[in-house]
């Protein structure tokens, strides 16, 4: 069973191949590689078309919002379609770069710079989500139930600077993260054989890059710039932002 995606066992330009032949760990490995695209990749491309609707103003946002919310089992496509994927990604992510260091010999590739780039954005983007999903999703007030006040609510967080900051890190991290993930995604399936191929996928995926980080500021632009629209932060949340 030839399930090696390149021709070579340590591929072109180095990059370490989905071998076949190891058991369990290469089914994990292959689901990794999987869940960045299905479904993690998609629920990214969604959430940064639906934060888009804001560039319409907080009544384009608020539909969109309900729009979402009145999908059937939402916890249950929450839970199965994002948390539960993006947790298996992560986790095994960290194994993964965990095992390229102390196995380096196993990583053609490491030490190489976006070898490197690939995990921090990785665990920064990790991080980020924690905290982005903790008062967004977890605390306050719950926008899928009162679409309305969505607005108001990322307004409400995105007034403090270094929340701000830490938005602009999070979108241009998840965005470079993903963009080269597609590229390393087909180079290791196969999509892409050879020099040429790796390499005119490498400007559509950079152009993916930029398009992701411009959606991301212009989205956040329109928050900021947009007057402050009502919103009713609960007494944790006004405490949890005291380091303006
Ligand atoms: C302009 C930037 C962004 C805005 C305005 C925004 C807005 C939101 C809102 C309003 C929610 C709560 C939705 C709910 O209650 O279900 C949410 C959830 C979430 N966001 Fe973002 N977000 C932004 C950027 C990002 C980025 C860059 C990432 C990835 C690194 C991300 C990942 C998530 C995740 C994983 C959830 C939880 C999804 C869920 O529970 O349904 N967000 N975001
Ligand atoms: C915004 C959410 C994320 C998306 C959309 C995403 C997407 C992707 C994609 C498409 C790939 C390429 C798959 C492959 O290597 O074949 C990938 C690789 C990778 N991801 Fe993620 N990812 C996300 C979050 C994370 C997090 C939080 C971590 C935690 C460290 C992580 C760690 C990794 C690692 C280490 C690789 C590279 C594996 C390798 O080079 O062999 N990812 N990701």
């Amino acid at each position: 069973m030839a399930l090696t995606v390149s021709s070579s066992p340590t591929s072109a330009k180095g990059i370490a191949p989905l071998r076949a032949g190891q058991g369990h760990s290469f089914l994990l490995r292959r689901l990794h590689s999987l869940t960045g695209i299905i479904p993690v990749g998609l629920f990214l491309i969604e959430h940064f078309f639906s934060n888009a609707f804001a560039t319409r103003g907080p009544g384009a946002y608020a539909k969109q919002v309900e729009f979402l919310s009145s999908f059937p089992f939402v916890v249950g496509l929450e839970l199965f379609g994002i948390w539960l994927p993006i947790l298996y990604h992560s986790l095994y992510g960290f194994y993964i770069w965990y095992q390229g260091e102390s196995n380096v010999a196993e990583y053609p590739w490491a030490g190489n710079w976006m070898y490197s780039s690939q995990r921090w954005t990785g665990a920064i983007a990790f991080f980020y989500m924690g905290w982005h999903t903790w008062h967004l999703r977890f605390s306050g007030t719950h926008v899928l139930s009162y679409p309305d006040l969505a607005f108001g609510k990322v307004q409400h967080e995105l007034v403090v600077t270094w929340a701000f900051l830490f938005y602009v890190v999070g979108i241009v991290c998840a965005s470079w993260h993903f963009a080269y993930g597609l590229w390393l995604f087909a180079a290791k399936w196969g999509i892409t054989q050879g020099p040429v191929a790796r390499r005119r996928w490498g400007y559509v995926c950079a152009a993916i890059a930029v398009l992701f980080i411009a959606t991301g500021f212009v989205t956040l632009y329109s928050f900021r710039s947009t007057p402050r629209q009502p919103y009713r932060p609960t007494a944790g949340e006004a405490d949890s932002y005291t380091m303006r």
